[in-house]
């Protein structure tokens, strides 16, 4: 009796750690679409103004902006950066596909400084 408790206990605590994990991740934030987003920021050109891991333009780093805004924020300031800040000096990116544009939001939104 003993012993089948001792191999149940791991297996149900895997499962639990399974479910957990698998809830607290949000569909969009997965390796596929963060590697679709890093793909859309180079077709973009966003290093341009912007930099990441020390690559870029230092002017305006973007390695913290996932802890600094929301993702509907960090959507908001790609699709209109005047509505976000009067004198932006970004240009706006309207014409992004919807799912480039969902893509790149979750990219972003994982850069945090740890
Ligand atoms: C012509 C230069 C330029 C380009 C190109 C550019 N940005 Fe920006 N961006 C800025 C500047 C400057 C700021 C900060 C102040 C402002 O808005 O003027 C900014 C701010 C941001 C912010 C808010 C950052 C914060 O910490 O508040 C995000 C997010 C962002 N840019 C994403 C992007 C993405 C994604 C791209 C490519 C699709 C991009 N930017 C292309 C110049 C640029």
């Amino acid at each position: 009796m003993r012993r089948i408790a001792a191999a149940l206990i791991p297996l149900i605590l895997v499962f639990a750690l399974a479910s957990v994990g698998r809830a607290e991740e949000p569909a969009k934030t997965d390796a596929a679409s963060l590697d679709k987003g890093k793909g859309v920021y180079s077709a973009q050109h966003c290093s341009m103004c912007h930099a990441i891991a020390g690559k870029g333009n230092p002017k305006t780093p973007l390695d913290d902006v996932g802890a600094k805004l929301k993702p509907e924020e960090i959507r908001k300031y790609i699709v209109s950066p005047k509505d976000v800040k009067v004198d932006s000096k970004m240009r706006g990116y309207p014409g992004l596909p919807t799912a480039d544009l969902d893509a790149l939001v979750a990219y972003l939104s994982s850069l945090k400084k740890k």
